[in-house]
């Protein structure tokens, strides 16, 4: 599919088509799968899998697609994940906003980490929740700043996101994830880990998810085939442990409604019969490699050294860091002229700090675009 006005002016982004907007975080439309939707589509149909998409589902999601789901975690989280474990979702962002409609109260505090993904403090901002951050360093959040303040302010829940962090690439180390979790438990709070990237590596995986610890009692892992399927579909899941799976049943929403997407668990779940996810998710993980590769090796050459990054190993993001004494929004007035983008790092900070950060997504354009929207950037940058 071309990236059209149509595909632009799509949710989240509105753009002239000659803009290569560095800023948008979301799959590359010319990548999702129509032809694999229309196989499923006819697999299910011929199948009579109507019979679960139409009604009412159960309030936890489809046994037999959650069987299918637990089949594929299992198979890349390479250990055991039972179905009785998954508890169906729209998407992260609603099995957020779920969480903090059954585990808080308006005025309740939460932890992020410093910086966060921008849109989840939109989230927290709509249930008026009192955000408190936690900074990170490059093994991701720092443990005895999350000592101190689960002392100080007993937050009912941090909100981590554990994977190929959004927007700075990071992986919190296996040590540290123990330590959440043993913190957790001490200053009791829970742990809302949003592993939306832990499939998308490049090369080695990252440590195993959150909900390698299910047994704490303490965690909520939600994953989301919004990033290795197609974002339209509005489907997820949280994995966790039996207590909190009957907190997440008994939601009033759940109660009147039924599972939370039948219908097209149906269809996801003929993808997933069909054996047609795995090879997807690894063409994906090529082509997003490889774009991460291009748009750092451009970065390296086109601009000025003052301005550091790591280079991320799975997910979407790559986060810039410029002198401290500039403002990226300053910088992306500039950027625009030149038809070009990036996230401004305040966005990503409940504090509005991070003021000279910029997020770039290599995940949206291909690699000739990455290299000419650097290039847009870097010129841009010698602009008085
Ligand atoms: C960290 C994070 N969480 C959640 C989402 C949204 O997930 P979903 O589409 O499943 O609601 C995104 C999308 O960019 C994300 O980066």
């Amino acid at each position: 599919m071309k990236k059209t006005a149509d595909t632009l002016q799509s949710t989240q982004v509105k753009l002239s088509s000659d803009t290569i907007e560095l800023g948008i975080g979301q799959p590359d439309p010319d990548l999702l799968p129509h032809d694999d939707i229309k196989q499923a589509a006819t697999h299910c149909i011929n199948n009579n899998y109507s019979t679960s998409m139409l009604p009412y589902g159960h309030e936890e999601g489809c046994d037999h697609f959650r069987q299918e789901l637990s089949q594929f975690l299992s198979r890349h989280y390479r250990q055991p994940v039972s179905l009785d474990r998954l508890f169906i979702t729209n998407g992260n962002s609603q099995g957020l906003s779920l969480i903090c409609t059954l585990f808080c109260h308006s005025g309740d505090t939460i932890f992020v980490e410093e910086p966060t993904y921008n849109l989840a403090l939109k989230i927290f901002a709509d249930h008026h929740l009192n955000v408190v951050s936690i900074p990170m360093d490059d093994n991701g959040i720092i443990i005895e700043e999350l000592e101190e303040k689960a002392a100080r302010f007993k937050p009912n829940f941090l909100y981590t996101i554990p994977s190929f962090h959004n927007p700075t690439g990071i992986t919190l180390s296996q040590k540290r994830r123990e330590q959440i979790i043993a913190l957790s438990q001490a200053y009791n709070f829970l742990v809302v880990a949003d592993e939306v990237y832990q499939l998308l590596h490049f090369g080695t995986p990252p440590p195993p998810p959150m909900a390698d610890y299910l047994d704490s009692d303490t965690v909520l892992s939600l994953g989301t085939f919004s990033k290795i399927l197609a974002p339209g579909l509005r489907l997820g899941w949280i994995q966790t442990g039996q207590y909190l799976m009957s907190k997440l049943v008994d939601a009033g929403v759940v109660h009147s409604g039924g599972g939370l997407n039948p219908f097209t668990s149906g269809f996801v779940r003929s993808i997933l019969e069909l054996d047609l996810l795995d090879p997807y998710l690894d063409k994906l993980k090529g082509i997003y490699g490889r774009r991460c590769r291009v748009i750092c090796q451009t970065m390296s050459k086109n601009l000025p050294s003052t301005i550091t990054f790591k280079e991320p190993e799975g997910g979407f993001f790559v986060w810039l860091k410029f002198p401290s004494d500039i403002d990226t929004k300053a910088i992306l007035t500039k950027a625009r002229q030149d038809k070009t983008g990036f996230k401004p790092g305040f966005l990503f900070s409940c504090n509005r700090n991070t003021t000279n950060y910029a997020r770039l997504c290599f995940a949206y354009y291909g690699e000739n675009q990455l290299e000419t929207g650097i290039k847009r950037l870097a010129g841009s940058l010698l602009k008085p």
